[in-house]
């Protein structure tokens, strides 16, 4: 198992979903905990999560899509924590179910504000943080499969994960010197509340579509990408950087 002893982390997106079982996952592994999310409820539920497991964890009600709110969230981080050493960048909403012309420019700025303007933001400010306490750590972002390969009837949300994997390989490039590592996880179909939205967007035969592309013939476990984030968080994982890991029961082997 892996050992995260009283390392600082922070869970955008944190409240829900594949977030929440991140938390979880590096609460349980003995790192203290900040989520964030827009919504206070979910956060509260991780939170109590955490504390009625022994583990330690606060929340701080974000919108990633506000730079002051994200610069603020981090510097609560830091100031409760004394420092950042690892961020999973997990906030993200849906985007599918129509092709490219059907899409309004209010959905592309949804979409590409939260999922890669969102994920730019959130590095700026962890990053920054880990230059300031004199390098090293760790960013997993959470992209999708559609960061590596086209996804049906979703020409923003491909774009903007798309984007997040480009985020995710400059940054390596750019902070390696300093000892930070900059990974992200790439999920096929996972099952939380973002995979019901997108089941109902994609109406009837959504599943088919689904499970026709997985080969291992199961949607993914939330706990599952956890585990490949916990892993590329920590010293496991030591010399890998700039990575984009399909967790995806084989979608993107096809
Ligand atoms: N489920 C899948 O099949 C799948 C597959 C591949 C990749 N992903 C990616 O995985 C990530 C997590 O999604 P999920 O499946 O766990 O769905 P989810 O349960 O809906 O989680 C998304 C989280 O992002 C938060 N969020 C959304 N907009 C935000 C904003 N502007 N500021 C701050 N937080 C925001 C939401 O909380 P609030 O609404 O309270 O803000 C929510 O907790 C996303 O980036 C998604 O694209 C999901």
């Amino acid at each position: 198992m892996v050992r995260l002893l009283d390392k600082s982390v922070l869970v955008t997106g944190g409240g829900t979903g594949i977030g929440q079982a991140v938390a979880l996952a590096f609460a349980a592994a003995g790192a203290r905990v900040a989520v964030s999310g827009r919504r206070a409820e979910p956060l509260a539920e991780t939170v109590a999560l955490i504390e009625s497991g022994g583990g330690r964890a606060f929340a701080v009600p974000t919108d990633v899509t506000d730079e002051s709110e994200v610069a603020a969230l981090v510097r609560e981080v830091v100031e409760r924590h004394g420092r950042l050493d690892i961020a999973c960048n997990s906030a993200g909403v849906p985007g599918s179910g129509r092709k490219l012309h059907e899409f309004g420019l209010d959905d592309w700025r949804r979409i590409a504000d939260t999922n890669l303007q969102g994920v730019w933001l959130s590095m700026k400010y962890e990053i920054q943080a880990m230059l300031e306490q004199g390098g090293g750590g760790a960013v997993v972002n959470v992209a999708s499969i559609a960061g590596l390969v086209g996804y049906l009837n979703a020409a923003p949300y491909t774009a903007a994960k798309h984007g997040v994997v480009g985020l995710t390989r400059n940054s390596a490039i750019d902070y390696g010197p300093q000892g930070i590592r900059v990974n992200a996880v790439c999920p096929g179909p996972v099952l939380t509340p973002m995979l019901e939205q997108a089941r109902r967007d994609r109406g009837p035969g959504a599943d088919e579509f689904y499970l026709r592309n997985i080969p291992l013939g199961r949607f993914c476990r939330p706990e599952e990408v956890a585990a490949a984030v916990l892993w590329l968080a920590s010293d496991e994982a030591s010399y890998i950087t700039g990575q984009a890991l399909g967790v995806d029961g084989g979608w993107t082997a096809q």
